[in-house]
């Protein structure tokens, strides 16, 4: 299993379109992600497995500050540590691009991105609440710095 991480291509996002689909209650649209391509302070990663798309993350450079969004693996290649190969490449892309600190969102209800998050030094700072539709749901507000 060979887990290659590059920059989101326009030919990556048909494939995306779908494991959004099949892993957000609200996905994001292909749309939505193509026009992530033309805005320089955003950065997208996507995750290929044996060639194969199998999912991305990415951040908005706001003032040195990254806003990470769009955590996703394709519900059949969960559980192979991609989700944490895709982190660590986009801080380690972050911190070269003098990003200073790091902030998400999730769901509360969320253990297994929680887990992941906490893993990479995300603590955190508080509630907002009923952030989320489709169920109605608290966010928990990550940082880290
Ligand atoms: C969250 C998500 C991106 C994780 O992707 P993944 O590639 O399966 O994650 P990894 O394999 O890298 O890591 C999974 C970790 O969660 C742990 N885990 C699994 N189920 C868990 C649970 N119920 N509670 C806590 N931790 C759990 C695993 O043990 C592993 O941690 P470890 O390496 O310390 O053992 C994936 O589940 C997903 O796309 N979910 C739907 C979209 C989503 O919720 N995105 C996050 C939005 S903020």
């Amino acid at each position: 299993m060979e887990i290659e991480v590059r920059e989101l291509r326009e030919e990556d996002i048909p494939e995306l379109g779908r494991i959004e689909a099949a892993s957000f209650s609200m996905p994001w649209s292909v749309e939505a992600f193509r026009e992530l391509l033309s805005r320089p302070y955003c950065t997208y990663l996507v995750a290929l497995l044996d060639g194969c798309v199998a999912g991305c993350c990415g951040y908005t450079d706001l003032c040195h500050e990254a806003n990470i969004d769009n955590v996703v693996v394709a519900p059949e290649y969960r559980g192979r540590g991609i989700a944490q190969v895709l982190l660590q490449k986009l801080i380690e892309r972050g911190n070269a691009a003098g990003v200073e600190a790091y902030t998400l969102e999730v769901r509360v209800s969320n253990r297994t991105a929680i887990h992941i998050y906490e893993k990479f030094g995300f603590r955190s700072e508080g509630i907002r609440p009923k952030f989320y539709e489709k169920p109605v749901e608290d966010a928990m507000i990550m940082w880290k710095r």
